[in-house]
């Protein structure tokens, strides 16, 4: 029996007013999932069509079930959102010529891929250690384990907030490879004093940090931000939604540079180094989650959007 895929879309309202104004054209959905945002986009605008990419052969089934109504409007593509160039390439038949005028990503996981014990993302069941977001290619988190140093695993911690446990983490897990997520679990309690443990599962930054090295998130976000500014049109929307710090952190770096053009020349001299802008950053800071919104969903609370408009190539 397949389970139904429930994932409750994340600053909808906020996703919705962010393309409102965009130019008729088609917006890339790089992180479709279930289609809740896709599908939300598609009712606003009947002028806009979707590309939506997920990684996912479970999401993309869903996905496409639900944009069904939408018909040749929506358009569902397997693959990794890393090379959004190849994809535009080889969908120019159906873009036909129109404008790519939004690029949307929802970084990380979907409520089904964290709920389904079989996946191995979640602390909450047994499963085995698997975390792979397409499930039929790359290595799984117990595969990756058997073959990493120390060092790399250490510093892997360390990026995902494990500053004063991570050796120790790293050392206890090469030494169990664990098989399942409850002997990760093990594998980092036994080394993390009670006193010492944060609000919540004391295992929960390892698996965040397993499962960002697994998918290789940290790669296909950078290589999706430059791909959005190469295949926007003047005047495209970039909506990036994070679900951790180091995300968030790369996503304002990159608007901030794409504002800047790389300018470091000192404000009361104004730019003489000939820097480009490509991109505004819409608003100053991140757009978060209403008390509403977190009273209803509360996996909205760590979501943080940015958003940028290309301004020039
Ligand atoms: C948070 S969910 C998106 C939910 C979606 N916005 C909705 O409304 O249903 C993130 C989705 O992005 C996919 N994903 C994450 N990283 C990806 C990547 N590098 N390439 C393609 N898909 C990716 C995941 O498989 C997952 O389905």
């Amino acid at each position: 029996m397949t389970r139904a895929f429930t994932h409750v879309p994340v600053l909808e309202a906020e996703v919705l007013a962010a393309f409102r104004s965009v130019a008729p054209g088609v917006i890339i959905d790089a992180t479709l999932g279930g289609a809740g945002h896709a599908s939300a986009l598609l009712a606003m605008r009947d002028d806009v069509a979707i590309l939506g990419i997920d990684r996912d052969p479970i999401a993309r089934q869903a996905a496409t079930e639900r944009l069904t109504p939408f018909g040749d409007r929506a358009r569902v593509v397997a693959g990794t959102f890393s090379n959004l160039s190849a994809f535009v390439l080889n969908e120019s038949e159906w873009i036909a010529g129109r404008e790519i005028v939004g690029v949307f990503a929802d970084l990380g996981v979907s409520s089904p891929q964290l709920d389904d014990e079989a996946r191995g993302f979640s602390f909450r069941a047994d499963a085995p250690l698997d975390m792979r977001m397409d499930s039929t290619s790359g290595i799984t988190a117990a595969e990756y384990i058997a073959s990493v140093e120390l060092d790399e695993l250490r510093t892997l911690l360390r990026e995902h907030g494990e500053d004063k446990f991570a050796h120790a983490i790293a050392k206890s897990i090469l030494a169990r490879q664990p098989q399942t997520t409850s002997e990760l679990v093990t594998a980092v309690e036994v080394v993390v004093p009670m006193a010492a443990r944060r609000r919540g599962n004391v295992a929960t930054r390892a698996f965040q940090a397993l499962r960002v090295a697994i998918n290789e998130e940290v790669r296909e976000l950078d290589e999706v931000l430059s791909g959005a500014v190469q295949v926007l049109a003047v005047g495209g929307v970039l909506a990036v939604i994070s679900y951790h710090s180091g995300e968030d952190r790369a996503t304002k770096e990159f608007l901030k540079l794409q504002a800047t053009g790389g300018c470091t020349c000192p404000v009361i001299l104004g730019c003489v180094c000939g820097a480009v802008a490509t991109m505004t950053v819409r608003k100053g800071g991140a757009i978060v989650a209403s008390e509403d919104e977190l009273a209803r969903n509360p996996r909205a609370r760590s979501a943080r959007m940015r958003i940028g408009v290309k301004v020039a190539s």
